[in-house]
This record gives C-alpha cells, sequence and structure tokens, in this order.
C-alpha cells in the first residue's frame, strides 16, 4: 500500500462526538465548552434545517431523548426550537440549554481555533436544501485563512447540496454498512469526497489499502473501547470520532 498519493489532512486525529460525547447533553454548546476543557480540538455535531431554514444541531428526528420537546422536530421553526430545554434530561446542571444554531457552535470553534466536522443529518426529503444551507452558511462565515470545516453525512444528495454551495470545503462520505462492488467508494470518489467515515468494525487492512489506494482518508465512528482504537490506529486509519473524551487523549 502506498499513502504517498495522499492529499494533505489538516486535522486532528481525535474527534469528540457530538462535543462530549455522554458526559453532557449532545449538541449542545455546554458539550462542546466541557469537550474543549478535557483537551479535545475537533468536534463532529448534527446539523438539520428548522422550518424557516436556520440551521441548528439535533441528532434525533424526533425531541424526545434529547430535549423536554414531543415528536418530530421536522416542521419547527428556530423560535420554537428555541424554546426547548436541552440540558434537563442529561442532568440538572445543564437545566436550560438550548439547542444550539450551526452558526453558533461555529463561531465558537473559529473564536478558540477548534476544528468542526458537521455532519449533514437532515430531515427525510431535505437532504439537498440541508447540504446546501451548510455549505452557504460555512462558506459565508469560515474563513480561508482558517482549517476549513470537514463536511460529512450518510446522504449522498446532502453531499451533492454542500459541494453545490461550498466546492472548497472538503466533504466525507459516512457509511455504516459496506455496500456490494465497493459503491459506497465509488458514491465517495463521484462526490469529490476526501474522506470516507465508516462504522469501525468496517475497516479492515484491505479496505484501508483499498480507500487510501483511492486518494481517501480512512475515519471511523464511534470509537468507544481502547482495543478497537489500538486496531484502527494499527491499520493505519486516519481519524477516530469518539464519545470518550474522558478515556482517550486526545492529542495521542
Ligand atoms: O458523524 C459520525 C457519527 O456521528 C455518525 O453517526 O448516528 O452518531 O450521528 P451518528
Ligand atoms: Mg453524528
Amino acid at each position: 500500500m502506498s499513502t504517498t498519493t495522499l492529499p494533505p489532512w489538516p486535522y486532528p486525529r481525535w474527534i469528540a462526538h457530538r462535543g462530549a460525547g455522554k458526559l453532557a447533553p449532545e449538541n449542545t454548546l455546554a458539550a462542546f465548552r466541557l469537550g474543549a476543557q478535557h483537551g479535545w480540538r475537533m468536534f463532529e455535531c448534527d446539523a438539520k434545517l428548522s422550518a424557516d431554514g436556520v440551521l441548528f444541531l439535533l441528532h434525533d428526528a424526533t425531541l424526545e431523548r434529547t430535549s423536554n420537546g414531543q415528536g418530530a422536530a421536522a416542521g419547527l421553526t428556530l423560535g420554537q426550537l428555541a424554546q426547548l430545554d436541552a440540558g434537563s434530561w442529561h442532568s440538572r446542571a445543564y437545566a436550560g440549554e438550548g439547542l444550539p444554531t450551526l452558526e453558533a457552535l461555529a463561531r465558537f470553534c473559529l473564536a478558540n481555533g477548534y476544528q468542526l466536522n458537521v455532519e449533514i443529518k437532515p430531515h427525510p426529503g431535505q437532504e439537498e436544501a440541508t447540504g446546501r444551507a451548510v455549505g452557504e452558511l460555512l462558506a459565508r462565515i469560515w474563513p480561508a485563512s482558517a482549517t476549513a470545516p470537514l463536511l460529512s453525512s450518510f446522504k449522498s444528495a446532502a453531499l451533492a447540496g454542500a459541494r453545490a454551495t461550498a466546492p472548497q470545503l472538503p466533504r466525507a462520505l459516512l457509511v455504516d454498512q459496506w455496500a456490494p462492488a465497493d459503491a459506497d467508494l465509488h458514491s465517495a470518489q463521484q462526490l469529490g469526497c476526501q474522506a470516507m467515515v465508516l462504522n469501525h468494525a468496517l475497516w479492515d487492512a484491505a479496505r484501508v489499502a483499498l480507500v487510501h489506494g483511492a486518494g481517501l482518508r480512512c475515519l471511523s465512528y464511534t470509537v468507544n473501547d481502547e482495543w478497537a482504537a489500538k486496531r484502527l490506529l494499527d491499520l493505519g486509519t486516519d481519524g477516530i470520532i469518539t464519545d470518550r473524551v474522558d478515556l482517550f487523549s486526545p492529542a495521542a
């Protein structure tokens, strides 16, 4: 295997999932602050579009698990989303934490020199629009002098949307199951991706060689065990997304 054709990769190896994993309410600004306090310098988040076209952070399609809201998040305006308490479900210390906008998180990262991985997590049917909006926002506010945010998605249409509005921002295709005939690698190449982010169990030496050989970086989610991280490092992969900001050293 040769990695000499791989493009530069300016990101740290370690990425904190949803801010600080499970130590703080996921995708809240408090979570990203806590991750930073643990020494982490790159953060993954999940971004969706509100009904009035503002990008905000939420993982699930529904509100119950991570807020005091009920039902589907799709269809709510930012004003309605801003009424929600996204912290009390986790613990009393975080009561009243709101669902942040993607712009608020981006500005927090920019102000502190942190790197950002925005997972485009669209409501069904809004794949391309959400990707376009993420690209438009980050192309507008992220200075060319700062390391570019990495845009990722399980949805090809979302990455195509991001490419349409921000072709200069690096993209990564997320994959949970490896499809026959390396179809996901071909999709990633067609989308001009710089990386693939796989469910970590999908990586083996042959697949790392295949993806590196195609000129793409190899990242993994969500890696919470030391044995799994060691396996991925031994395989020569390039990045690890983890909840365990309290277990791993992000400088390693
Ligand atoms: O972006 C990596 C990872 O977050 C993808 O899965 O479900 O945790 O958003 P999920
Ligand atoms: Mg995610």
